[in-house]
């Protein structure tokens, strides 16, 4: 029998977030429901964030009233840095969020402006006064920084004992610049899920150095079966120097099936979807599968 992995879209967030010129709300829903006709069923649709920090995201209430409407049987959730941020995904219908805390100090900072203890303190509360939200705790930066440089697994460990304190069961561990090598993943996550039990860890990896697919696939032989990508490998974080975007969703798709995984996508429908993004989003594309013409996709 295959094995399932799940694939987490990202890229309506993580993909288009670094996107300057704004893109009409019309063609983030068009993206989303193409994302969906191709079979993807865990969408990270938006984020709450400020508007001043990410004016991409600023219809993020116009796009949740309609993914959530549109598609009950999907499940959506969005990107938060703060309490306001969550609050404000509760009241557009979201009954799950992603909550961000950078492993390193210099990385929170300048992302949400914040220590580290203070995003803690804020998650802590927000688990208190929303006790029915679902939170994914992102841990950006697990694997290295832009500004303090090496993150080593004792500044994980210590990281992920706060989110056990308030009671975080279930963490994505983030490359957000794309730096993590197989065999890293592969010692962080040994530690993490033998120290840690409770708690069901997930990565999402970007591709900035061609790495994005050799640490995927590290993850997923440890065991990980929750993977987040970007159609197209659109993306990278604003507030991370040099970060580009994430593993391309169609291109580990491709791999996995071929390797006999189970994503529950449809990969002909998600190479269009990739490429109608390539043709109506101005963004950086490091996906391989939609540059290959259609007479090569077939082996002879
Ligand atoms: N949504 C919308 N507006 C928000 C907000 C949220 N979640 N949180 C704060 N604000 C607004 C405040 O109302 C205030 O507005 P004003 O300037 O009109 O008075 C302003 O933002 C500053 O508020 P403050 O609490 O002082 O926040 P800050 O300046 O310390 O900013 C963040 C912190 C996290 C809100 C902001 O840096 C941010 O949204 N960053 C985006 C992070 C991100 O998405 N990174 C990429 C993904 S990992
Ligand atoms: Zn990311």
């Amino acid at each position: 029998m295959s094995k399932k992995v799940q694939i987490v879209e990202v890229g309506p967030r993580d993909g288009f977030q670094s996107v300057k010129e704004f893109i009409p709300t019309e063609t983030k829903k068009k993206v989303i429901d193409l994302l969906v006709a191709s079979g993807c069923r865990k969408i990270q649709a938006t984020s709450f964030v400020n508007p001043k920090a990410i004016p991409q995201m600023a219809d993020a209430a116009e796009v949740a009233e309609y993914v959530l409407k549109t598609y009950p049987n999907v499940s959506f959730y969005a990107l938060t840095p703060n309490a306001r941020g969550v609050e404000n995904a509760c009241d557009a219908g979201f009954r799950e969020v992603s909550y961000v805390i950078s492993v390193s100090p210099g990385h929170n900072m300048a992302n949400v402006r914040r220590t580290i203890d203070e995003s803690f303190e804020g998650l802590a509360a927000i688990r208190q006064s929303l006790p029915d939200m679902k939170i994914v705790l992102d841990a950006a930066t697990t694997f290295g920084c832009p500004f303090d440089g090496k993150v080593s697994i004792g500044q994980v460990v210590a990281y992920l004992e706060k989110a056990r304190a308030i009671g975080i069961t279930i963490v994505d561990l983030c490359d957000t610049i794309g730096i993590a090598n197989p065999r890293q993943v592969r010692a962080v996550l040994e530690t993490v899920c033998e120290k840690f039990p409770e708690i069901d860890f997930g990565v999402h990896i970007h591709d900035t150095r061609n790495m994005g697919m050799a640490n995927s696939l590290a993850a997923i032989e440890c065991g990980v079966t929750r993977v987040s990508t970007t159609v197209g490998g659109m993306g990278g974080c604003p507030f991370a120097p040099g970060a580009s975007g994430n593993t391309s969703t169609e291109d580990l798709v491709f791999m996995l099936q071929e390797m006999g995984y189970d994503t529950g996508i449809d990969f002909a429908k998600l190479l269009e979807t990739a490429r109608f993004l390539k043709e109506n989003v101005p963004a950086n594309y490091s996906g391989h599968q939609m540059n290959i013409a259609p007479s090569q996709c077939v082996m002879g």
